[in-house]
């Protein structure tokens, strides 16, 4: 791969972290419930983090990247989102966080798996976990309400 290339995926991941950042924002604004609202800031904190590691990534940056394997509890992936209103459900607001993450995931995977480069592999499977463990915190979120209402 050259350099130009390089440039225009990182560019690329930068925008969808950077969009990332805004939806939570949006999010963070349309949630009434103090612990979701959390949830939600902490998410855009470390969506701002990723796109902050995305600008100037050394290889040195990628060499020192820990990467965890995160479960997917696949909660989400059966249920409908509904676009966000000021007036959703707490239940419908984190399917629809869920599924933006799910979405980022995909994209990581389809990245990593267009690239040769066994550096940028790693770097992107970082990113693709990064985001699972997302989806993993907003589906325990959902788990956790559906059972106390339960
Ligand atoms: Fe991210
Ligand atoms: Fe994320």
């Amino acid at each position: 791969m050259d350099n130009s290339n390089f440039e225009d995926i990182i560019q690329f991941a930068i925008q969808r972290e950077e969009d990332a950042c805004r939806a939570y924002g949006e999010m963070s604004e349309i949630a009434e419930t103090p612990g979701l609202k959390e949830l939600l800031l902490e998410l855009q904190a470390e969506e701002k983090k990723h796109k902050e590691l995305l600008q100037g990534i050394t290889s040195e940056d990628i060499g020192n990247l820990e990467t965890h394997n995160v479960v997917d509890l696949k909660i989400s992936d059966f249920l409908t989102e509904e676009p966000p209103t000021p007036d959703m459900s707490f239940q419908d607001l984190l399917i629809f966080a869920a599924k933006k993450e799910q979405q980022a995931v995909e994209l990581y995977s389809s990245m990593k798996a267009a690239v040769n480069s066994d550096e940028l592999k790693k770097m992107f499977d970082f990113f693709l976990e990064q985001e699972k463990e997302h989806k993993l915190k907003l589906e325990m979120e959902y788990e956790k309400y559906v059972l106390d209402e339960g």
